[in-house]
């Protein structure tokens, strides 16, 4: 370490959410880490907030009404300070204040979004619909792959162009126009979220009825399909996988409380068992994880529900059995908790067979697992993991939002210290990770490394 150069502790660094980052993003990830000493059983409640992968779709559904949308129940994560800036530059005006958002959408919202933004958060393709069907126009960046695979967005466009969008791909953006979209009968090939929302959210203000067959029946589609509904939109077939949208003239601007976030959920619940612990997990949705805490319990874990809406607990004694797991669109195992369902199969007693059917690279983050001493091989979508009593601590990266919770948990069964370096992708998607885990027990610190200590080749 440079003469004068010291670690900063967490309280020197600024808050994950905190706006002056969105300009600091390449350097924050160069320097920030987590520490775990592996070990402890983690005991005690944790509350889980709204869902990520809802939120950002119910800020861009905002632009669909002139005047102000407040949305309740935000997740403080990063991404919404990203998706926050990203209505900025249309036009907007976005406040946030703790776990509540408010958007002054304008009577003309820009139809550009911010190429470097939409780079960093594949999430802000989401205002493709909006902007297209409310302004007839729209150039957003390509948002591409990132770690867990190819990220087409052939379906959106295939899907905007049977309502009647001229869409072209021109100097890494997508430009789309259509004076006023109609309705049309679209089938998806395969149940894509991201589809499925940006043809919803551009049918709702569609010239007559759009059908959407084999659509996404995740909790999240449900929770915007009730925001739209609230807005004025006529839609039927939420959680369905046919959903049907009458086009209406106009919507208005609602208050709406946002779903819980059953992939943070999942997460503390896979945390209880691989660390053979006792959490509760409060404002959580366990008919959202029904295959998820099924799995668990064939794993040796109690769970035992609190009721809709409250949560339910998890206790792990002694060590967990090896389950396989097959990931598959809702209502599925969700793919979001492949690295919690790895980290549990690196510690139960047994092999297991986890199957990867939603992106084609999600398995990138083993190689990190095997740093950690995981036995683990992969073959195509494909991965046999055999289980040990113990992992040992090392230096790893966090290469995806869930990998990084998955490599944190994995370490938590481990033996000495591991530091999980490029932290920036957990902060997208775990408010207040760092702090809920040592109310449950558990030994871990956020750090801030110069980055000349780094030996990562970012
Ligand atoms: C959403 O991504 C989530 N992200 C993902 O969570 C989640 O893993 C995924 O849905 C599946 O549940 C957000 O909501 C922001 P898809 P999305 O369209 O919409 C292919 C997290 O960690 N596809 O359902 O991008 C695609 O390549 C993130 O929170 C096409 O080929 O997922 C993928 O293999 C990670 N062409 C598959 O479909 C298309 O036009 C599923 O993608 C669209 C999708």
């Amino acid at each position: 370490m440079r003469p004068g150069r010291r670690r900063q502790s967490k309280a020197a660094a600024a808050t994950p959410a905190d706006p002056a980052r969105v300009d600091r993003l390449p350097y924050y990830c160069a320097v920030e880490l987590f520490r775990v000493t592996g070990g402890t059983r983690l005991v005690g409640e944790v509350t889980v907030g709204g869902a990520k992968n809802s939120v950002l779709k119910l800020m861009a559904a905002a632009l669909l009404a002139e005047g102000r949308t407040v949305l309740t129940n935000a997740p403080r994560i990063l991404d919404v300070t990203i998706m926050s800036e990203v209505l900025r530059r249309l036009g907007c005006t976005v406040g946030v204040n703790g776990e509540t958002i408010t958007i002054d959408t304008p009577a003309e919202p820009g139809t550009e979004a911010d190429y470097d933004l939409v780079r960093r958060m594949r999430a802000s393709i989401c205002v493709l619909g909006p902007l297209l069907t409310r302004c007839g126009k729209v150039k957003v960046a390509h948002p591409g792959g990132d770690a867990i695979g190819s990220r087409g967005l052939d379906m959106h466009i295939a899907g905007l162009q049977r309502m009647g969008a001229e869409v072209t791909s021109e100097h890494g953006f997508v430009i789309a126009q259509a004076d006023r979209l109609h309705g049309a009968t679209i089938w998806l090939d395969f149940p894509s979220v991201g589809a499925t929302e940006n043809i919803l959210t551009a049918a709702v203000l569609a010239k007559g009825t759009t059908v959407i067959d084999n659509a996404a029946r995740e909790p999240e589609i449900v929770d915007i399909c009730a925001m739209l509904t609230e807005m004025g939109a006529r839609i039927y077939g939420a959680g369905t996988s046919t959903l049907e949208v009458e086009g209406v003239d106009a919507l208005a601007p609602v208050i709406h409380r946002t779903v819980p976030d059953r992939i943070v959920t999942g997460t503390w619940a896979f945390a209880a068992a691989i660390t053979r612990g006792d959490v509760t997990v409060r404002n959580a949705e366990p008919s959202h994880l029904e295959i998820a805490l099924d799995k668990l319990r064939t794993a040796g874990a109690e769970v035992d529900l609190l009721g809709p809406g409250e949560g339910f607990r998890v206790r792990m004694d002694p060590r967990p059995r090896a389950v396989d797991v097959v990931t598959l669109p809702y209502p599925g195992y969700p793919t979001d908790l492949l690295p919690m369902a790895i980290a549990l199969a690196a510690v139960a007693d047994g092999p297991s067979m986890i199957t990867e059917n939603v992106f084609d690279a999600r398995f990138m983050f083993t190689n990190e697992m095997v740093r950690l001493g995981a036995d683990v091989r992969t073959d195509g979508h494909h991965a046999v993991v055999r289980g040990k009593e113990w992992l040992s601590g090392a230096p790893v990266r966090a290469t995806d939002i869930r990998a990084g919770a998955g490599l944190v948990m994995a370490a938590l069964r481990a033996a000495g210290v591991t530091e999980v370096a490029a932290v920036y992708p957990i902060d997208r998607g775990y408010p207040d990770f760092v702090a809920q885990l040592r109310g449950l027990g558990a030994e871990i610190e956020r750090v801030t490394v110069p980055d000349d200590e780094m030996s990562f080749d970012f």
